[in-house]
């Protein structure tokens, strides 16, 4: 499995809205500020039974990961996280969040997201 190959959404079906891992955050934060990440499907749960489940949820930087979580079925497919805005330095500039969600039987998806640092 690679996260090269990871699927998102194209034609907004039902199918593409409960693997992806869509990030609600602020457009918006501040050099050095924590700031909340939500991590969930894009508005159709996705089934969390024996056989078929998300397994990760995961959250990089760039090329950089920041988290993963590893799920069972007993969980729920859905994440809150809180990590630290760049520093000073990065006034101005956006960084890039992308998520990745895995399902044992469809695979890796992703989601991008960019947020500017003020
Ligand atoms: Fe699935």
């Amino acid at each position: 499995m690679s996260c090269v190959d990871a699927k998102t959404m194209v034609k907004g079906t039902d199918f593409e809205k409960k693997h992806t891992p869509v990030i609600h955050c602020s457009d918006v934060v501040k050099a050095g500020e924590i700031f909340e990440v939500k991590i969930q499907t894009a508005g159709v749960e996705h089934p969390m039974e024996d056989g078929h489940f998300i397994q990760f949820i995961e959250l990089k930087v760039g090329d950089v990961p920041l988290m993963r979580v590893d799920l069972t079925q007993y969980a729920k497919p859905e994440v809150v996280v809180y990590i630290r805005a760049p520093s000073e330095d990065h006034k101005g500039q956006v960084m890039k969040l992308t998520a990745y969600m895995y399902c044992n039987l469809h695979g890796i998806w992703k989601y991008e997201k960019e947020v500017k640092i003020e």
